[in-house]
């Protein structure tokens, strides 16, 4: 192990190597939360600056930890802007992590200090063991992590808090030969925490020569279902004509708790939701966030209208920022109680009032128009979501700001009913989407010409026309073949 740690370290002067002179971390400490099919994981870096002017700080991560991150964002701690920050692609490929940069706010002095934040959502990292559980049975989860963060820099002391979602756990691993770094028990369990560490003095960790990374597990009791949804697909139509903002939600919700092992009995079900124990990877229903001030709200699955469902309408918020702090509450019962590795397919839609969206900027001369990107069910994924965005008939010079970026996006024109010219239409595409996501808008601004403006009416009232012209018509044709010429008399 030594000779080719060796031989790499005299022949390749790797990034990695390079940076350690830049920075000490003098603490690092990650946490993080489980909690079913998201993990949240925050880790803040408090370092100090051991050379001049510097600009960058890198973040490691093991590949296995990045392959399961949805969401990521650096910020320096107690601010709200997120830093800049790229994964390194052209450094080495073949070793076992990702080196994240981070853009400073501004350089560095020899010396200065700074306490950076990284927060991720992990998607999946938590997957019910035993796979298959009864229906009297309870859920339970195992989780997997790296017991290190590693880092390209010094670190005098580092240490992991788990927060579990139930003060128990039915075990987790204990760290092995880590005394070069730790005095006392390297892991222990207080109430819904189990912390990892402290370690101290670990020499630059995101290298070559290191090989000392252990997994740790964790496996758990979770009260709460394990939701997905394998696919979301929004389509969101402005109507200036009806002054109108029209969302329809087609969602395939999948339960991804353990399998029912054994029969399902109705009457198991029925006595379990009077008593206080519930039965996690069953889902009997759930409660979705819809936005305030929403009307005709309907909801829908493959058979038709679900009547079980209970809306309540929230008064539109007087002021647009105060959008995300109002909101509707539908309870949502589906026909029958989900079980895991079941689907549910579904359709959810509402219309709002276009101001409520939508606005004209009087420097640009264009209208202005948010649109939320999704409904969120809580705690799940979104493996695949498209949005779709169609504007009014004729609407030009579009042009579109998602808020983060997508795997693929597209703009075409969609020819509905009475149209002459058609409406411009933008698609989303996401995979992944998570709950840090769900507060995002897209921002759309257009202008629609006066001619256009104008087209929707022109068509109805030709459409209008070209009946009542063949109502004439077919009046006229009527008389001439039903009237017998004995009969016209009478009946005129
Ligand atoms: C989505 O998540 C799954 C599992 O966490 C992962 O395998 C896949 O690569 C992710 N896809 C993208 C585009 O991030
Ligand atoms: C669907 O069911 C709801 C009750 O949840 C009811 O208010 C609504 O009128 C129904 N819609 C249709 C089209 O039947
Ligand atoms: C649920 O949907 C997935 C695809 O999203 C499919 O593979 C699976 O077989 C479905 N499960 C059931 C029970 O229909």
């Amino acid at each position: 192990m030594l000779l080719p740690s060796l031989l790499s370290l005299l022949l390749l002067p790797s990034p990695a190597v390079l940076a350690v002179a830049n920075f000490e971390n003098t603490a690092v400490v990650r946490s993080i939360e489980l909690s079913g099919t998201l993990t949240h994981v925050a880790t803040t870096y408090a370092a100090k600056a051991l050379v001049g002017n510097v600009k960058t700080y890198s973040i490691a991560l093991p590949r296995l930890e990045k392959e399961r991150t949805s969401f990521f964002e650096v910020k320096v701690k107690g601010q709200n802007v997120p830093l800049k920050a790229e994964f390194d692609w052209d450094s080495f490929k073949a070793r076992d992590y990702d080196v994240l940069r981070v853009t400073l706010p501004e350089p560095l002095s020899v010396g200065a200090t700074m306490n950076l934040v990284l927060e991720t959502v992990q998607t999946r990292a938590s997957r019910p063991w035993p796979e298959k559980a009864s229906q009297t049975e309870t859920q339970s989860l195992k989780y997997d992590f790296s017991l290190f963060v590693i880092s390209p820099y010094e670190t005098l002391v580092q240490r992991t808090k788990v927060k579990l979602p139930h003060p128990e756990v039915h075990s987790f691993t204990q760290p092995k030969d880590v005394s070069q770094w730790a005095q006392d028990d390297a892991a222990s369990h207080i109430g819904n925490v189990i912390t990892y560490g402290p370690f101290r003095n670990f020499a630059p960790s995101a290298s070559d020569v290191f090989d000392e990374q252990q997994t740790m597990q964790i496996h758990y009791p979770y009260e709460y279902p394990l939701v997905e949804i394998a696919s979301y697909h929004r389509h969101a139509e402005v109507s200036h004509w009806g002054a109108n903002l029209n969302i329809d939600d087609n969602i395939h919700l999948r339960n991804v708790g353990p399998e029912l092992r054994g029969h399902f009995s109705r009457l198991e079900h029925q006595k379990q939701a009077y008593s206080t124990k519930r039965v996690s990877h069953i889902i009997p229903g759930m409660v979705l966030h819809l936005p305030a001030g929403i009307s005709n709200v309907y909801y829908y699955d493959l058979i038709g209208n679900v009547s079980t469902s209970h809306l309540r309408t929230a008064p539109a918020p007087a002021k647009r920022d105060a959008r995300n702090k109002q909101y509707s509450t539908l309870e949502m019962r589906p026909r029958y109680p989900m079980l895991g590795g079941w689907n549910y397919t579904f359709t959810l839609g509402w219309d709002s009032n276009l101001a409520d969206y939508a606005g004209w900027d009087t420097t640009k001369s264009k209208y202005v128009l948010e649109v939320p990107l999704m409904t969120f069910v809580p705690s799940s994924v979104y493996t695949e979501a498209s949005i779709s965005v169609v504007l009014p008939e004729g609407a030009t010079d579009v042009e579109y700001f998602p808020p983060f970026a997508p795997e693929t996006q597209s703009v075409d024109t969609l020819k509905t009913y009475l149209d002459t010219t058609g409406r411009p239409r933008i698609t989303l595409a996401y995979k992944n989407l998570t709950d840090r996501h769900a507060l995002g808008t897209i921002h759309v601004t257009y202008r629609v010409p006066f001619l256009a403006h104008l087209k929707k009416p022109i068509a109805v009232s030709i459409a209008f026309m070209l009946f009542f012209a063949l109502g004439l018509v077919g009046r006229r044709v009527n008389l001439e073949l039903h009237s017998a010429p004995g009969l016209k008399q009478k009946t005129l």
